[in-house]
């Protein structure tokens, strides 16, 4: 509605809509602490097992306490460096799987491979090995790709986040409640949190109990970490709600940022070869990128970046509520208000940026300075900022930057014959691609560098 901050009221609750960066930073830094509580939400509830994990609960002495373990023994720099060997597991298996999909025909790549589902799977692939210490729940596949169950693993978790950002009528109208289940939303969600717990939740009570007898002394992976904290002891209820919100917190952001940017460089060619050229470059053709690569592959971290600002997941943030009643920019916040920030609002704002729909990474490098993807002034959203900024920055920041790298290192993407360009049309729902990309991979590094087994 062209404007920079916007209220709505639905029901007694002030939604309150921000687009500037400066507006947006004043409730995010939250200096005064009184606009970063979560809204009591059925999805919320319900995905979080009553508020006991830290994305969805509101402010409380529980999330302080959860913050403080997950930035402190969870997602700290010593335990990244500690799982280093993980996460060079998968980069692995995603070349492998995706080398075998590919099929050939006197040289020639035939059949396109669904981008989507390979960075989905990644994802998720990566998650559940560093936090379960397993890639699959039953067999796994043959090719390195998904059985049934990773498959049936990752689309709920899919359908939970689908819901989660969903507007849910009995959340603003409380009184339709007496009618159980309104709009259909509860019985779809909770159906989708049965399936993502019934593979979680025996690995997590087995492992408690094998702790419990001296069946596990040391620690392999952070369910071990979860279970043995010695400052912060967690119930296992909590642990099981902390793992589903990682679960969650890390799932879509990366996939849809690796999908968006290959979309966009299959585009513009320029963008690829600029890419390859830094790659060829920084690492050679006859290696694989490392994550020690990263500090010097500052174009590959801008397509990232520039994919971040123009295709953010959600048109809008995970809700924040005030506590107090306050002053932002001159209009009053009512206490218990919900603040969402525009992603596109900010990324796409033709006050900060110059053609805001032009997919160009170099407007992000400057020669002095090693590209990050966070930006703290808000001029796009990527991890947020303040008391509810994202914990896993690094996390996220490594596996999408690496996963891009290893895609563009280890293959030329090119479209089946019969089309000329990608189709950037969003979904209406949510940001992501209206249809997934399809894209044909041909390897373009010796063979004995791709992982056969
Ligand atoms: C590219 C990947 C990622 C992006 C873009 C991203 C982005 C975000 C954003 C925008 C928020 C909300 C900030 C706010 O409410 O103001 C957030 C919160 C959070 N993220 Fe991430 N994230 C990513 C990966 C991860 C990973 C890998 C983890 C951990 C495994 C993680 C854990 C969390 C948690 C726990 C919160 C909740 C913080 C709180 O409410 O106190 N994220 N993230």
């Amino acid at each position: 509605m062209n404007t920079n901050i916007l209220c709505i009221r639905i029901g007694n609750t002030h939604v309150i809509a921000v687009s500037d960066p400066n507006i947006a930073l004043e409730f995010m830094k939250d200096t005064n602490g009184i606009f970063s509580s979560r809204p009591d939400s059925m999805s919320g509830y319900l995905t979080s097992g009553g508020y006991m994990d830290t994305v969805l609960a509101p402010m409380s002495d529980h999330w302080k306490k959860m913050r403080k373990m997950l930035s402190r023994e969870i997602l700290s720099r010593s335990k990244h460096t500690w799982l280093c060997k993980k996460r060079n597991e998968e980069y692995e298996n995603i070349l492998r799987y995706i080398k075998n999909q590919s099929k050939f025909s006197h040289g020639v790549t035939t059949s396109p491979v669904n981008v989507r589902i390979i960075a989905q799977q990644f994802t998720t692939n990566m998650v559940r090995k560093l936090i379960l210490g397993t890639r699959y729940f039953g067999n796994g596949s043959d090719n390195g790709g998904p059985g049934e169950e990773e498959i049936e693993h990752a689309d709920s978790l899919w359908t939970i986040l689908a819901y989660l950002n969903a507007f849910c009528v009995t959340d603003y109208f409380p009184w339709l409640r007496w009618k159980t289940d309104f709009d259909g939303h509860q019985k779809i969600i909770r159906n989708a949190i049965r399936v993502a717990r019934k593979y979680q939740d025996p690995i997590i009570d087995e492992r408690i109990q094998q702790w419990k007898h001296g069946v596990k002394t040391e620690q392999d992976d952070l369910l071990d970490v979860f279970i043995t904290l010695e400052n912060s002891r967690l119930t296992a209820d909590e642990i099981k709600a902390q793992i589903l919100d990682l679960m969650l917190a890390s799932f879509d952001n990366v996939s849809n940022n690796v999908e968006w940017a290959i979309a966009e460089m299959i585009n513009d060619p320029r963008i690829f070869d600029k890419a390859l050229q830094e790659l060829d470059f920084v690492v050679g053709k006859d290696r694989l990128v490392q994550e020690s690569d990263l500090p010097n592959l500052s174009y590959i971290k801008s397509c990232v970046k520039k994919a971040f600002r123009l295709h953010p997941v959600a048109p809008f943030n995970v809700p924040h509520v005030t506590t107090a009643d306050s002053t932002v920019a001159g209009y009053f916040i009512p206490k218990a208000s919900h603040v969402i920030v525009s992603c596109l609002g900010l990324g796409r704002n033709p006050e900060v940026w110059n053609n805001p729909l032009t997919f160009d990474p170099t407007r992000h490098m400057n020669s002095d300075k090693e590209v990050v993807l966070t930006d703290h002034n808000l001029h796009l959203f990527s991890f947020g900022t303040g008391r509810r900024g994202c914990p896993g920055m690094l996390l996220g920041s490594t596996m999408t930057t690496m996963l891009l790298a290893r895609l563009v290192q280890g293959f030329t993407w090119e479209l089946p014959t019969n089309e000329s360009h990608v189709d950037l049309k969003e979904n209406i729902n949510d940001l992501t691609k209206a249809e997934p990309l399809f894209a044909l991979a041909k390897p373009r590094l010796p063979h004995n560098l791709y992982p056969t087994s």
